[in-house]
């Protein structure tokens, strides 16, 4: 078992009757800061010619919630296009893997959680489920509502980023274990940070584990430029809501209003690019990392690049990564991409 820690639980609601299936552990308190959370990633970025802010800040409490409402836009295809293809292999998913416990990175509201969860329970497997994600809020609140909707299923929640959590994960309560890393959310890690995103998975995991990756794949520039500025705006406001998430962590005074949502397709990269665009010239302070930033009009902060893949591209990487596919399944216009991995055992990484 791992541990429930009572100094770090967030909030006495958790301990409900559910309290001995589920178990969170908080990795991104005081105590455990380090420095993939210590705001050094931000002082690195915004001190730059180019500047830029780690995609990670988009997700606080609020901006996973826009985010979840993001993935009801009529323009954004990528959440019901990934669901469409696990509803109809799941199955297979589950069939292939056997018993195992699911681990999710980035599991947001879990809804696609659920599509798994209900394939291996068609198996008769049992149901462990470990989320990790760095919004307490909504990993707490998805994980209740598993609870109550799956009797017999177990969660063991982390919050924090993969690189604090992966490495603390219990040893598997089954045989197996699957890590899943759906949405296409490796698209917002440019060639090191997936490089060093694969070296992370392949060191924590052990041979014959899976992996579940999910991808958007490349396409027409307008379908994609519509999907990243949507006509409601909600995708405008979960960009802006990042200098709010910064103001509160980092004592900063970023005023939304002096920034607009900028966002492309770059062709040659075969990237979104997300910007936010500074309408006059101001300075900016973050108390917090004791500094000061001067922004001119024009400039962009970049805040997220999300990368649109090709899946034989990403088959041969998988392969030198030493996660061949074992199964790649997409949807009928080819919009996006399902792949189960598997670890393979050391020696035959050559
Ligand atoms: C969750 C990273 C996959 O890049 O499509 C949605 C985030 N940003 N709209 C994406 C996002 C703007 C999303 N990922």
């Amino acid at each position: 078992m791992s541990t429930f820690s009572q100094k770090a639980s967030s909030s006495a609601s958790s301990q409900s009757t559910s309290e001995k299936r589920f178990s969170i552990e908080h990795l991104l308190s005081p105590e455990f800061s380090t420095n993939s959370d210590d705001g050094s990633d931000v002082i690195q970025g915004l001190t730059q010619p180019d500047k830029s802010l780690p995609s990670r800040y988009l997700y606080d409490d609020k901006g996973s919630q826009l985010f979840e409402q993001i993935c009801e836009l009529p323009e954004y295809y990528p959440t019901r296009t990934e669901a469409e293809i696990l509803r109809q292999y799941a199955d297979e998913v589950a069939q292939l893997t056997g018993a195992c416990e699911l681990v999710e990175l980035g599991s947001g509201s879990s809804t696609k959680t659920r599509l798994l969860l209900d394939a291996y329970q068609r198996q008769g497997y049992p149901l462990h489920y470990s989320p990790i994600d760095v919004s307490a809020g909504i990993l707490e609140d998805s994980a209740r509502q598993l609870l109550a909707d799956y009797p017999s299923l177990q969660i063991q929640g982390i919050v924090g980023t993969y690189e604090q959590a992966l490495p603390t994960l219990a040893p598997a309560p089954l045989p197996t274990r699957m890590v899943s890393f759906l949405g296409s959310t490796l698209g917002n890690f440019n060639q090191r940070q997936c490089d060093a995103f694969f070296s992370l998975i392949t060191t924590s995991l052990e041979a014959g584990d899976y992996f579940l990756l999910g991808i958007d794949l490349q396409k027409q520039k307008e379908v994609l430029e519509a999907a990243y500025n949507d006509s409601q705006g909600v995708t405008a406001a979960f960009n802006l809501n990042l200098l709010n998430h910064l103001n509160w962590r980092f004592g900063g005074n970023f005023d939304p209003v002096l920034w607009e949502h900028w966002t492309f397709y770059n062709q040659s990269q075969a990237q979104i690019e997300t910007y936010l665009k500074c309408k006059r010239w101001h300075s900016v302070q973050l108390e917090g990392l004791d500094l000061t930033v001067e922004f001119e009009r024009g400039e962009a902060i970049q805040t997220e690049i999300s990368r649109k893949f090709d899946l034989q591209q990403m088959q041969s990487y998988l392969e030198a990564q030493g996660l061949p596919p074992a199964r790649i399944w997409t949807d009928s216009k080819q919009w996006f991409g399902l792949l189960l991995c598997q670890v393979q055992p050391a020696s035959s990484q050559l």
